[in-house]
């Protein structure tokens, strides 16, 4: 995948020197609760993490244009059985968050998505009550199509998920 700019954040493939960071964010009480990663994270996890080299599920970090140092990951999940389908995930490290990382590095593999790889559906999913990732979702041009009663299950917990999606043909908030 090629690397993509956004203006504030600069996207490229994971790679060894974000695995400390990637391990710090992971384990932080926010990725933990919405997330499906659980709080025993480890530095082994992020080296498996960055070796990743699956066609089907192309991402980026995003890093701060200015320090180099990661905010965020956005991922695509590609539908082996559709090509023109496919799934959005994103985290933000807690020290980059509540600044437009999600937003603006979110958009711009939206874009990619869409003009590049021919993507016609583009689904976004989140736990229910997480009103953060709602909010990116609906910044990002990604309508609530339905509830998917009791699909989440974490640490004990079963809870609703929300299904978000856009189309190729929706309007582009950004
Ligand atoms: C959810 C998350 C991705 C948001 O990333 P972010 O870069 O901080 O979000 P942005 O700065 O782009 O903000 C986008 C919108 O979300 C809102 N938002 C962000 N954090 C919020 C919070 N903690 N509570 C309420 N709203 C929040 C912003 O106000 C903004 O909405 P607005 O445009 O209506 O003002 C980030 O908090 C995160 O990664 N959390 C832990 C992992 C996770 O939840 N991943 C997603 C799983 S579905």
């Amino acid at each position: 995948m090629p690397d993509l700019t956004t203006g504030r954040y600069y996207l490229r493939a994971p790679a060894p020197e974000d695995v400390a960071d990637i391990t710090e964010a992971c384990q932080s009480p926010g990725f933990t609760r919405w997330t499906r990663l659980t709080p025993d994270y480890t530095l082994e996890n992020a080296q498996k993490f960055i070796k990743r080299d699956d066609p089907l599920r192309p991402s980026w970090m995003a890093l701060d244009a200015v320090t180099g140092r990661v905010g965020g990951w956005v991922g695509l999940f590609l539908d082996a059985h559709d090509d023109a389908q496919a799934e959005i995930g994103y985290w933000v490290a807690p020290w980059a968050q509540r600044r437009g990382v999600a937003t603006e590095s979110g958009a711009a593999v939206v874009r990619y998505a869409f003009a590049e790889l021919g993507i016609y559906r583009l689904q976004l999913v989140h736990a229910a009550p997480h009103a953060a990732s709602c909010a990116v979702a609906r910044r990002l041009g990604f309508p609530l199509e339905g509830v998917l009663r009791g699909a989440w299950f974490k640490l004990g917990d079963r809870q609703d998920v929300e299904l978000h999606a856009r189309l190729a043909t929706d309007p582009d908030p950004s």
